[in-house]
């Protein structure tokens, strides 16, 4: 990979203190092992949006995989579903989504795939794309509604990064918004669209980028949403935002159970998995992890990847004494002195 995409993928926005503490903050509370309670059979999966899924993953969705590796989305989708995980098709991949999604119907065993949708262009060819995916057997939409100004991330404008030209991009739902900054927020996204949308939406609709409690409450008292995901981009769109570990709580409080609640943002190992899952998450999205393993080796890597998690998450769970992560205890209460 040259040095201007590795830039483009692996950096942050501003001085990148989100991005950094992104990954530090799933580690700041213990996980409490139990002994002797290894339990006989463990099971991965979740159940979401009343389906079950082999494991509690999906690939986030993430632009322009074509310049991290030839095989692309398609890889990364192909991959991700034979080892049971879900996968998200970003509006900015290379790929078709009707080919994404033909590729990996034959995979019985797969998570959940569904499509991130940017909110180019005018109320009609938002929706004519979320149609067009629900045709492809897509079966959910995911609305980014975090980065209504988008920027590169720092290093890669230092580094001087342009897509090449005649770039493919067969999902875009009119050409992605340019010019002024003024131009910019007349087209940015607002309740009433996600309202509009939604009344609509063929499939059911995720909200991609909550971390405000306020805005949880908002789009669950407005039924706006049928799931939602924290996250702060990978902190791509704005630094000195908290990470997604630190606003977890805060939204699973203000959520009340009303939706699930998926997150993202600097998990790097199984065990950040089961911390989400303490802090209130049902599901996780992976991002860069995944680059890392479709640039040094294609599909076949990012399944070993996959294959290695869903082993090391059966070993957390049977070393925490939990069958299942219905089954997890919890973990980040004070553990109260024994009675004598
Ligand atoms: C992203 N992300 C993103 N999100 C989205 O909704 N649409 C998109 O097209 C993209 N594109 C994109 C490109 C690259 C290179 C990265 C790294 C990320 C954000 C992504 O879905 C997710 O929120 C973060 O990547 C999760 O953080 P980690 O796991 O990368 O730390």
């Amino acid at each position: 990979m040259d040095a201007a995409a590795h830039a483009y993928f692996f950096g942050g926005a501003g001085r990148e203190q989100t991005l950094a503490a992104n990954e530090h903050a799933w580690c700041k509370d213990w996980l409490w092992p139990r002994v002797l309670a290894t339990p006989a059979r463990i099971d991965t999966s979740v159940t979401l949006l009343g389906r079950r899924c082999p494991t509690p993953w999906l690939a986030a969705p993430m632009a322009h995989l074509r310049l991290a590796h030839p095989q692309a989305e398609l890889g990364l989708a192909l991959a991700s579903a034979a080892q049971g995980a879900g996968f998200v098709l970003s509006t900015h991949a290379t790929v078709a989504l009707e080919d994404v999604a033909a590729a990996c119907r034959s995979e019985t065993e797969r998570g959940p795939l569904w499509f991130q949708l940017y909110p180019y262009g005018e109320r009609e060819d938002w929706l004519r794309l979320a149609q067009r995916a629900a045709r492809a057997g897509f079966e959910a939409i995911v609305l980014t509604v975090d980065a209504p100004v988008q920027q590169v991330p720092t290093r890669a404008r230092e580094a001087g990064f342009t897509l090449p030209p005649a770039w493919p991009q067969p999902n875009l739902p009119a050409p992605p918004p340019r010019g002024t900054l003024e131009e910019l927020l007349a087209q940015a996204l607002h309740w009433d669209d996600v309202a509009w949308l939604r009344q609509r939406c063929p499939l059911p609709l995720i909200l991609k980028g909550i971390l405000h409690p306020a805005d949880a409450e908002r789009a669950c008292a407005q039924s706006l949403c049928d799931a939602l995901i924290v996250s702060n981009h990978g902190g791509r769109v704005l630094d000195g935002v908290p990470p997604t570990a630190t606003a977890l709580p805060a939204v699973s409080a203000a959520v009340r159970g009303r939706v699930p609640i998926l997150v993202d943002s600097g998990l790097r190992y199984p065990t950040d998995v089961v911390q989400a899952r303490a802090l209130g998450a049902h599901a996780v999205l992976i991002g860069r992890p995944l680059l890392v393993a479709l640039a040094s080796g294609g599909a076949a890597a990012v399944a070993q990847l996959w294959r290695r998690w869903r082993d090391e998450l059966a070993a957390t769970l049977a070393l925490l004494g939990a069958a299942s992560l219905d089954d997890l205890p919890p973990l980040h209460t004070e553990l109260q002195p024994m009675p004598a």
